[in-house]
């Protein structure tokens, strides 16, 4: 069983958005066993799964999870177990009992913690993949969600403040994951995913910062090394025209070697009506960009991949890893560390790697 997490803290990037239509198209295109795991408090992602028919809403993420002594989700089990034969998709939802951990001491922490990263183990039998959709702020919540991770990925905004947030986003990773080999970039680090991109000039001026400061910081397209035919690119004339280098296509290139999704009016409302965005009218363009993104991620995802850049990036990630624990040196040029998460209340870490070596590591059953 594999554990994806969808974090950054930044707020309204698409971290639900990702979520929610990774978990349809995992489930529905893929026939993978789902669970949905809605860490905010606001319950998008919940409200989203629970307008769609096709999906099956368990009881609350908080009481399955987090609040009970370990052992006592093994009374649900059965619950569950007739959740999966329903449907592929199980939603564990969110409710305000969430946002009151954060209220509560150190000592509740350690004890959400324990339960947390226990609890989510007994799910192996009955589920494929887990999505861990988090709340923006860096708090306990987000937290175990990077910690208990085998996979992360971070959506985010070509604007300005999210991509200052870049670095404490990586500094919390690496501090977070610190007991987790496999948490490197490229391996179970799938990247960052720009969303909502526009052609304003703005937000071209900012993808290019972006990607010739922080190119590996970003997801590529599984079809890294085919070279495109520009002629059959999408972008419209003036993001090209933008986009363009001096040689007069460079750039387009480039840009559509990453992974992105632009703005669509489409998905704000397939989220709201909790529809897959292939099953939207007029939506082909979206689901087009989403399904690449999608598909590279559950590439990734599955560990019988062999990428060959693995390597390499994951060397990236260390050196920029031990950067961030010092003092400020730009990691990757241009993003500077910033505060150091020092003390994380109630993470033990070195329980939650005890449970994630005992957890099942048996291949996804993709047909990829
Ligand atoms: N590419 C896109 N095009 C158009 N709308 C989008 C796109 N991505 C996300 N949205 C919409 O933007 C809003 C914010 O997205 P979403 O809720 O997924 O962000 P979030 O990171 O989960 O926010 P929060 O931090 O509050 O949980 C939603 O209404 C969503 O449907
Ligand atoms: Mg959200």
């Amino acid at each position: 069983m594999k554990i994806l997490t969808v974090a950054n803290e930044k707020g309204g990037v698409g971290k639900t958005l990702l979520s929610v239509q990774f978990a349809f198209y995992c489930a529905f295109k893929f026939g993978l066993k789902v669970a949905v795991i809605d860490l905010d408090q606001q319950a998008n992602a919940s409200n989203s799964i629970r307008s769609n028919q096709n999906c099956v809403v368990s009881d609350t993420a908080s009481s399955c999870f987090m609040l009970e002594p370990a052992d006592l989700l093994a009374e649900n089990l059965q619950k569950i177990e007739e959740a999966v034969k329903q449907s592929n998709l199980v939603c564990f939802p969110a409710d305000d009992a969430l946002s009151e951990i954060e209220k509560k001491g150190d000592e509740f922490h350690a004890l959400v913690t324990y339960n947390f990263s226990k609890n989510i183990d007994l799910l192996s039998p009955y589920f494929d993949l887990v999505i861990i959709d988090t709340n923006p702020n860096p708090d306990v919540r987000s937290n175990l969600g990077i910690a208990v991770a085998t996979h992360l990925v971070s959506p985010l905004i070509l604007n300005k403040e999210p991509i200052d947030g870049i670095a404490r986003l990586l500094n919390r990773i690496s501090v977070l994951a610190q007991n987790n080999p496999d948490m490197v970039l490229g391996k179970g680090f799938l990247g960052m995913l720009p969303n909502m991109l526009s052609s304003t000039n703005f937000q071209c001026q900012n993808a290019k910062e972006l990607f010739d400061s922080a190119d590996e910081l970003i997801i590529k397209w599984q079809q890294l090394d085919i070279e495109l035919d520009t002629s059959k690119l999408s972008f419209d004339k003036d993001k090209a025209s933008v986009a363009l280098d001096e040689d007069g296509n460079a750039k387009v290139k480039v840009l559509n070697r990453y992974a992105c999704i632009k703005l669509h009016s489409g998905i704000a409302e397939a989220q709201a009506k909790g529809l897959p965005i292939w099953e939207m009218p007029n939506q082909n363009a979206a689901w087009s960009e989403m399904k690449r993104c999608f598909f590279t991620m559950l590439c990734q995802i599955n560990p019988e991949k062999d990428d060959l850049s693995t390597q390499e990036q994951k060397e990236v990630f260390e050196k920029a890893s031990k950067l961030y624990g010092k003092s400020a040196k730009p990691i990757v040029k241009n993003f500077w560390m910033t505060d150091v998460a020092a003390s994380l209340p109630g993470m033990n870490l070195s329980e939650i790697q005890r449970l994630r070596e005992m957890r099942s590591s048996a291949p996804i059953s993709t047909v990829l």
